[in-house]
């Protein structure tokens, strides 16, 4: 049986090199994705995922990330979340049980702490002068300024799919604000039938659209996942356009049932890949 991880962003490389040992090695698609997310949430030098990701308009770093499952549908996440090490891991523990698998705020600290999840401060020097530089003139920044989700997809020798996010979320967002990476079928979706998706970008865009449910039912109608992906970006990017005059910066990737994969974007966009026939590499689409 095939397996395959496909992420956002070039710094998903060590993340998609981790994932695809894993799965090559027979472990389950949630337990190797949510490895290789962690691998980018720890590292400082990524400044839009988990330590030393970008704060908000209060120079306070509030983190946000989601997990599903595509065999039972399960998701969990968690959003605008303080002091915890790693988002991805919280979210995936909360697929279990029928209700409270989104929680926010102080419920989702609240959760962690109780769960035993690792603390941690993740506003780094670095991050933290960025913020003094830059926050007397936040009207001018726009979304992609620092400002890139870690996605994750991957399909395991079972056949099972899966799909894990994590962010900081914009750069100088509002106290409170969420995007879609916490959001099942906006940031994130994954259906073992047909694929996964998951987005990067703009949330407030990503949301008018659900981006990720609309990838993964073009996928149903029986479209490639190169179509599929396309399809959704440049559907919605059109729409927005006619509506609004702009569409701002989305990026989606899709995996497919049977292991291929496709890229919707209208932005340039770089994303990793890996399967049992790749070796783990970057990709670049410019646009
Ligand atoms: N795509 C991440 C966000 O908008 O927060």
């Amino acid at each position: 049986m095939k397996y395959a991880v496909l992420a956002t962003w070039k710094m998903a490389l060590e993340g998609t090199k981790k994932a695809a040992s894993l799965l090559a090695a027979g472990e389950h698609c949630g337990k190797a994705i949510v490895e290789g997310v962690c691998m980018v949430e720890d590292e400082p030098s990524f400044h839009s995922v988990g330590y030393g990701g970008r704060p908000n308009a209060e120079g306070r770093v509030f983190l946000d990330g989601g997990y599903m499952d595509g065999d039972s549908l399960h998701f969990g996440a968690v959003g605008s979340i303080e002091n915890f090490r790693s988002p991805v891991r919280i979210a995936y523990s909360l697929q279990e049980g029928e209700a409270n698998n989104l929680l926010v705020g102080e419920g989702a600290e609240r959760y962690a702490e109780e769960h035993g999840f690792e603390r941690r401060n993740n506003l780094t020097a670095e991050a933290e002068q960025l913020y003094l530089e830059e926050k007397d003139r936040i009207k001018e920044l726009s979304a992609y300024d620092g400002h890139d989700t870690v996605c994750f997809l991957a399909l395991d020798q079972n056949g099972t799919l899966c799909a894990a996010t994590s962010t900081s979320g914009l750069f100088m967002k509002k106290p409170g604000r969420l995007g879609d990476t916490p959001l099942p079928g906006v940031g994130y979706y994954a259906d073992s039938a047909y694929g996964a998706a998951a987005a990067t970008g703009m949330g407030e865009e990503i949301m008018k659209g659900a981006l990720s449910y609309a990838a993964v039912q073009y996928l149903r109608q029986g479209r490639s996942a190169r179509e599929a992906a396309e399809t959704a970006v440049n559907e919605l990017d059109a729409e927005l356009r006619r509506r609004n005059g702009q569409a701002a910066a989305m990026s989606l990737i899709v995996l497919a049932k049977d292991g291929t994969y496709g890229i919707g974007t209208n932005v340039s966009f770089t994303y990793c890949f890996a399967s049992e026939s790749e070796e783990a590499a970057v990709h670049e689409i410019t646009v």
